[in-house]
């Protein structure tokens, strides 16, 4: 597996037992208000990050580009200033923090521009022809 993909899948499984901690806070304590957050670290940090490792493990042309290392840096520099200040914000009522809240979205939206350009350019499709018994 890609250096980038184990990352992302190394990171995906941090961010799924805190959305699952937090699911389970809500449960317990029948105070439900953080939903969003806890949806929020389930499907960017758990789903959508186990999506992109899966994608480079899939190319790993483009998983050995630097643009793929830039890529997790970002998304996950943005997802540790969103996730916990969105928590904060609906658990503890801190709306002050609702700026970092935007920050930190606005650069997990950079990041998802990055992860567009890693798709849309250069040459990662091949076809199983192709394929060398060590990558197939
Ligand atoms: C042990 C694991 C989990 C527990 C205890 C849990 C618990 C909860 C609770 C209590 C709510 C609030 C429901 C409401 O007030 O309507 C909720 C909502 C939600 N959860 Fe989880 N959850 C878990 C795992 C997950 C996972 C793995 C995902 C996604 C991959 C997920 C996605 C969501 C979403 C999207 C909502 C919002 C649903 C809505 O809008 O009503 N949850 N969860």
């Amino acid at each position: 597996m890609p250096r980038v993909s184990d990352l992302f899948f190394k990171t995906a499984i941090v961010w799924l037992v805190l959305g699952i901690g937090a699911g389970l806070q809500m449960a317990i304590s029948g105070d439900h208000g953080a939903f969003p957050a806890h949806a929020h670290i389930n499907l960017l940090g758990w789903v959508t990050s186990a999506i992109f490792g899966g994608y480079y493990a899939l190319n790993p042309a483009k998983a050995a580009r630097r643009i793929a290392m830039i890529h997790y840096g970002l998304y996950n520099v943005g997802l540790v200033i969103m996730l916990p200040a969105l928590y904060l914000m609906l658990q503890g009522g801190y709306t002050a923090i609702e700026p970092i809240v935007a920050a930190g979205s606005l650069i997990v939206a950079a990041a998802v521009l990055v992860f567009a350009v890693v798709v849309f350019s250069g040459a990662g499709v091949r076809l199983p022809s192709d394929l060398s018994p060590a990558t197939r």
